[in-house]
């Protein structure tokens, strides 16, 4: 059965393609069947985060100019430039489909114009859920990964109401915990009723490269306090429960803002990059735990 996990945030930029990108790939490189879509379509990115271009787009399909098939690019080729050392090409067994949204403007409006027409609302929400169920019945995906807009948009309500798991992104620097709040009772209690079952992921979090705080203590000359520092630790920590606790939802993982990612200017599939960097352990994690529930 495929399983279909929506990256969905309040704000933007708290990581969602990033780590939708990396958690597919690497599941992939795992041995799994995995299609990644890219249903950020007022603002895709994956097109230019895997330097790819596409024959045909999600759009085409949308407004039936194209098949399924057309429209998921076989990446899996992408995954054999990193074999696990001591193993070769012809052991990856995974598969590595991505589905992209078009990137020009004049196609972005073009569907933004059609979502507000009621008669072709519906007709390219029915095409949506077929293009799921096409992914589910003739490619046998064992995951659909969904990278979405930020906020109450129309897409990406859509891809909520198909995922089985939604993964609500927050940031630790500058969550807006009001919005975010409003927005995880008007739109996930709904779907936690059809039994969607949705979790925190942390983002960012504070515990790899933490400056000292400014504020608290004395910092040393290497600027390095481990006073403060583990002030700043337990004042995550206890924003963390409260957070959960305000919006009801489990934390799935806590990944750390790591500022090597960070002040890349071109972040790529850092899990395969650097097997050994504490992102990919984290991301393995975060895999472990949606594969040890498999139903
Ligand atoms: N854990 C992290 N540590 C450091 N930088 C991160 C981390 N996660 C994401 N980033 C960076 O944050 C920026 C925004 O991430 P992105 O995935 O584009 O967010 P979104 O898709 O939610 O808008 C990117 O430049 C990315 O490299
Ligand atoms: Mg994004």
């Amino acid at each position: 059965m495929t399983r279909c996990i929506a990256f969905h945030s309040y704000k933007g930029g708290t990581g969602k393609s990033t780590i939708g990108s990396n958690m597919a790939a690497l599941m992939a490189k795992r041995g799994l069947k995995v299609v990644l879509l890219d249903l950020d379509v007022y603002a895709p990115s994956l097109q230019g985060y895997f330097h790819w271009a596409p024959k045909k787009w999600i759009n085409d399909f949308l407004f039936e100019n194209a098949e399924a098939d057309e429209i998921l690019e076989d990446l899996t080729h992408i995954l054999k430039k990193f074999p696990a050392p001591g193993s070769s090409d012809d052991e990856i067994k995974g598969t590595f489909l991505v589905g992209f949204s078009n990137t020009s403007k004049d196609e972005i409006y073009r569907l933004d114009g059609a979502v507000r027409q009621e008669s072709s609302k519906v007709q390219l929400l029915r095409k949506f859920i077929n293009l799921r169920e096409e992914i589910a019945d003739d490619h046998e995906a064992d995951y659909l990964i969904i990278d979405t807009s930020p906020g109450i948009r129309y897409w990406s309500i859509n891809a909520l109401a198909v995922a089985d798991t939604i993964l609500l992104s927050l940031k630790m620097d500058g969550i807006d915990i009001e919005g975010t709040r409003i927005m995880a009772r008007e739109i996930y209690d709904n779907f936690t009723k059809l039994g969607t079952v949705s979790h925190l992921l942390l983002n960012r979090v504070a515990g790899y490269c933490l400056p000292p705080s400014l504020n608290k203590g004395q910092i040393s000359e290497t600027g390095f306090d481990s006073q403060s520092y583990s002030v700043v630790l337990d004042e995550q920590s206890t924003a963390i429960k409260k957070l959960s606790t305000d919006l009801n939802l489990q934390v799935i993982c806590s990944i750390p803002c790591y500022c090597d990612i960070q002040f890349n200017s071109e972040e790529y599939l850092t899990v395969l990059n650097h097997p050994n960097h504490p992102f990919t352990a984290k991301i393995n994690e975060l895999i472990d735990s949606f594969e040890s529930t498999k139903g």
